[in-house]
């Protein structure tokens, strides 16, 4: 029998681990009243008050979303080496170590790392590029669809039909609108909308591979990735290629 050695590395600090589970959790619940907009009709949602109410829900829990994000951006310059951009963006000489490392992952024999492994980078950054996307085209609708901040007043503005206080014009009511701004409006708004929710889908896709390789390299790296996620520690067999 033989007497594995664990040695344990502090990894994640304390609000990189709470960004990921907010993260999560905020996504998640886009995700599930974003999927009963999408199948209202199916589901019976007629009314418009419950259309627009499912639209503020989502806004809302979007709003948690951006802060989290935006916090994990800041937090990228000013956090422990693992939280921070240079540890995702790919450095010099990376095409290389994600070559060697897809070939020894192959031999199933990959090495250790104390951050990512290179293809862990690849997916969070790609990850970051659609939730940016999703945040960006996500608050360009809220402003131009039920008119929240921070574009939501511009929108408004924008409609009103002179001598209407922009204030008092509810979403999808013409009550108070100028007929040619608000068509105008529609065909701008359109392709955010059409970018917003064909994003949603490849993000959707990407968490599921996220989780798929995250608990295959537990299974075959070891280094105690998903606990490591709540500790903040990951436990190594093998010296890790990335300590400096
Ligand atoms: C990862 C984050 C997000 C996901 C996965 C997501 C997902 C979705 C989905 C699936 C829809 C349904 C599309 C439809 O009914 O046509 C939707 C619509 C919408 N989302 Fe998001 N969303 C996210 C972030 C945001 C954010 C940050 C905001 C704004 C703060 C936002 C605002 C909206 C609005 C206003 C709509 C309704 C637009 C429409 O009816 O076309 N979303 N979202």
């Amino acid at each position: 029998m033989t007497n594995t050695q664990f040695q344990q590395y502090k990894v994640w600090d304390l609000p990189t681990r709470v960004f990921h589970w907010a993260n999560f959790i905020t996504i998640t619940s886009l995700i599930f009243v974003g999927i009963i907009m999408l199948f209202k009709k199916e589901l019976g949602i007629t009314s418009l008050e419950a259309k627009v109410s499912l639209k503020e829900i989502h806004v809302i829990i979007g709003y948690l979303f951006v802060l989290n994000f935006t916090w994990r951006i800041i937090w990228g310059f000013i956090g422990n080496k693992y939280a921070r951009w240079k540890q995702l963006i790919p450095h010099r000489g990376f095409k290389d170590e994600l070559r060697s490392y897809i070939s020894s992952a192959r031999n199933c024999e990959p090495p250790q790392y104390t951050g990512h492994n290179p293809m862990g980078r690849l997916a969070i950054i790609f990850i970051f590029l659609l939730m940016t996307t999703m945040m960006v085209t996500g608050l360009i609708r809220a402003g131009t669809d039920i008119y929240y901040p921070p574009f939501g007043s511009l929108a408004a503005d924008y409609i009103a039909a002179p001598g209407t206080d922009p204030a008092s014009i509810q979403p999808y009511v013409a009550t108070g609108t100028d007929e040619e701004k608000v068509k105008n409006l529609k065909s701008f708004k359109g392709p955010f909308g059409t970018i917003h929710i064909y994003t949603s889908y490849v993000l959707m896709f990407m968490i599921v591979l996220h989780i798929f390789f995250v608990v295959r390299a537990e299974i075959v790296e070891g280094g105690s990735l998903i606990t490591a996620m709540f500790t903040g520690k990951k436990l190594l067999t093998k010296n890790p290629v990335d300590l400096d």
